[in-house]
């Protein structure tokens, strides 16, 4: 089929403001919007810049906005978004070209609430055992890829830069909610400011656009709750 694909391009190079250029090719009705753009930046302009590396949606690399929604390339059809599609840059985060963003400002928030398992307990012999009902507890929030699409479609983060944004409250519900872990208060505490859990106003956004349908404003409610009355 025909398709016309729209995309915000800018280098900040050369370009004193973003503009849009438009590609018309032929795809496959199964195409995914990444072969898209592989087509383009191979067969009409190799100057587009893009980032993606699994292709598979797992590594979570090319979250950008198409027809609107934040979503991985990498997962949506040609067929599910008809002859028109239009890809733009996530939002909320520094463009460095085209539709690749400067994924550091959301990495420092991941970082910033402490991802990995915290325990200065002498470790047994071989392995700290964990019950199939303590690993049930956190198991929805182990599925996040930190792609960025909830965070960059996150009002509260787009009006405050430094809300710690659902991702990296995704990621510290993964952690509290672990029986083997030690460092919940940490976390809690770290998240417990302004702009931390309670910057979330729950607008939703964030569940439309998780790409791996994780609950994740479930997961803000219970670090939340966490806060007020303890871990359960
Ligand atoms: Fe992406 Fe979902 Fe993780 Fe947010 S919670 S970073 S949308 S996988
Ligand atoms: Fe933002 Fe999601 Fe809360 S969109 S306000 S983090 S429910
Ligand atoms: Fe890895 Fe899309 S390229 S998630």
């Amino acid at each position: 089929m025909k398709v016309k694909v729209k995309v915000r391009r800018f280098n900040p190079e050369k370009d004193r403001r973003p503009y849009w250029a438009e590609y018309r090719l032929d795809a496959q009705p199964t195409d995914r919007v990444l072969d898209c753009l592989t087509q383009i930046k191979d067969q009409q302009d190799g100057t587009l810049t893009f980032r993606r590396s699994c292709a598979h949606g797992i590594c979570g690399s090319d979250a950008m906005v198409i027809n609107g929604r934040n979503r991985l390339a990498c997962k949506v059809l040609v067929r599910d978004l008809g002859k028109n599609i239009v890809v733009e840059p996530l939002r909320g985060l520094p463009v460095i070209k085209d539709l690749t963003v400067d994924m550091e400002p959301f990495f420092a928030k991941y970082r910033a609430i402490q991802p990995f398992l915290i325990n200065d307990e002498e470790p047994p012999f071989a392995e700290r055992l964990q019950s199939p009902e303590a690993r049930a507890r956190f198991d929805d929030t182990t599925k996040c890829i930190l792609c960025a699409a909830c965070t960059t479609s996150c009002p509260s983060f787009w009006a405050s830069d430094s809300y710690y944004g659902p991702a990296a409250i995704v990621q510290a519900h993964r952690f509290i909610f672990d029986d083997r872990d030690r460092g919940a208060q940490v976390r809690l505490a770290i998240l417990s400011d302004g702009d931390g859990v309670w910057r979330c106003r729950t607008i939703y956004n964030c569940v439309e656009a998780c790409p791996r349908e994780i609950d994740v404003t479930r997961a803000i409610g219970e670090v939340k709750k966490a806060m007020l009355v303890g871990i359960g």
